[in-house]
């Protein structure tokens, strides 16, 4: 019994902490924005009380994969995310990044276009300064994107950078860490940054190590040479001491099923000697960028959006290349600039990377395209109910633990991730029966089952099936961050 009045008593739920420990039966206590206490609260007094009984009370999730740089202010709201279950993303991935971005003429290059248009964050420091005088509905921490230090400071991009070029970009990426940013990020398999040599990534990721920030790649190749890339990476966090993040792990290409037998006992030797961890996202799809190679590679592909022919956005590539009279490669090509979804991976390699116990689970989720590959709106809740529950690939415990305490600990989200006294509120309950993923690969953008509250720094986001409108997300600094951890 304790004399404390709460703001908010979430009573007679089932507590998943995200540690990975088993689930008890606790209260939770919330004052501001801070969990006060978890445990048999039902003397304790509050201003409001909500009954859990029945339903799972975990910490909100993180999603250390995403694209949302230009959605947190475009789409403050967040409902794929929210609706999920998520209370923290980090933007940025893949080497492209909404900030420190200087271009001219009226659309950056792709990749970059991948984010949509319509912001110009030439620093850093702008991107966090629009954060917090307009805040989204979650929580965000930035990396910053390879791709974008290069569209700033190169004058061609389809070679390696200069000494000069390179010195431009240190002096971005510095300025970058300066303003809070977690990391770097590279995408070495898109045009134009795949035209980086190592060394051009080493000199930019010996800034990391120091600060104590993150290198998260899109490896050089996920195919064919994904053990190379694998050691390129792994020579890249050594040279710079850095941890590094391999950002949504596959083997790709129907010749390369199973790679991943082989790519994660790799991982597994090299994590003996250097920090590396690993996301991945839910499906045997890939999205991204429309191209006429990766459309060779793969069974289907399904059109994301199209510039050139935005009526096709939905519709698989082989029936427009029917109708068109061409090869779905020239198809491709005509379309440009487009995005795609390329089924090119072996679902017994999704569910090994699943189970790998260092595996994060995050979405890659495309919030601008206009037909999403299902992940935008279904990873979590689809590890839930799908991988957990229906497949009983993990745990519940497990399966939460990698959407929570496991990324909080592997990016340093200092306060967040657990449900224990004195983290902040972010809180998400759910049915276990229930919770399931609705997207699919022909309805893309339905919300989730089960998904029943998600709390942001002690305010609710998301309730009965729809988004409260209220903003209470951070901007996440690295400095902040560092000096909480102590
Ligand atoms: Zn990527
Ligand atoms: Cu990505």
């Amino acid at each position: 019994m304790s004399d404390t009045t709460y703001d908010l008593i979430i009573e007679n739920g089932t507590v998943i902490d995200g540690t990975g420990a088993a689930r008890i039966k606790a209260d939770v206590g919330i004052s501001g924005d801070r969990i006060v206490s978890v445990g048999d609260l039902s003397t304790a007094s509050a201003s409001a009380r909500i009954d859990a009984v029945g339903k799972i009370v975990a910490p909100g999730f993180i999603d250390v994969h995403t694209h949302d740089d230009h959605a947190l202010l475009s789409k403050p709201d967040m409902t794929y995310k929210a609706s999920q279950g998520v209370a923290t993303v980090v933007a940025g991935n893949c080497g492209i990044s909404l900030a420190p971005l200087q271009f001219t003429g009226d659309r950056p290059p792709p990749p970059l276009d991948l984010l949509g248009d319509g912001y110009r964050f030439p620093k850093m420091a702008d991107l966090f300064d629009a954060l917090d005088e307009t805040p989204p509905a979650l929580n965000a921490a930035l990396l910053c994107g390879h791709t974008t230090l290069r569209v700033g400071a190169m004058s061609e991009l389809d070679r390696g950078a200069t000494d000069d070029e390179i010195e431009a970009m240190r002096q971005d990426l510095a300025e970058a860490l300066e303003a809070g940013a977690i990391g770097m990020s590279t995408g070495l398999f898109y045009p134009p940054a795949n035209a980086a040599p190592t060394t051009e990534v080493i000199k930019l990721a010996e800034l990391l190590g120091p600060a104590g920030a993150l290198y998260t790649t899109h490896l050089r190749d996920e195919g064919a040479h994904l053990e190379e890339s694998l050691e390129e990476a792994f020579e890249i966090g050594r040279a710079s001491g850095a941890k590094v993040v391999l950002s949504h792990h596959k083997s790709a290409g129907a010749s390369n099923f199973g790679g991943t037998k082989n790519s994660l006992a790799l991982i597994d030797r090299v994590r003996k000697q250097q920090d590396i961890t690993l996301d991945v996202y839910p499906y045997h799809a890939a999205s991204t960028v429309l191209s006429a190679d990766r459309v060779t590679e793969s069974s289907r592909v399904i059109v994301t959006w199209s510039e050139a022919r935005p009526d096709v956005a939905g519709r698989d590539l082989d029936d427009i290349a029917k109708e068109m009279g061409c090869s779905p490669q020239e198809a491709a090509a005509a379309l440009l600039p487009a995005g795609g979804i390329y089924f090119m991976m072996d679902e017994a390699d999704v569910q090994r990377v699943l189970q790998y116990p260092h595996a994060m689970v995050a979405s890659d989720g495309l919030p601008h395209d206009v037909f999403p590959h299902p992940r935008l709106w279904g990873t979590f809740p689809r590890v839930l109910g799908h991988y957990s529950r229906e497949l009983g690939l993990l745990t519940l415990e497990d399966a939460v633990h990698r959407m929570s305490g496991l990324p909080a600990a592997e990016f340093g989200l200092t306060g967040r991730g657990e449900i224990a006294a004195g983290n902040f509120a972010d809180i998400v309950i759910f049915d276990a029966d229930t919770v399931i993923d609705r997207a699919d690969f022909a309805h893309p953008t339905e919300a989730a089952a089960g998904i029943e509250m998600v709390f942001v720094n002690g305010k609710p986001v998301w309730r009965n099936g729809s988004a409260t409108g209220e903003r209470p997300g951070k901007a996440l600094r690295r400095q902040a961050l560092q000096a909480d951890a102590g």
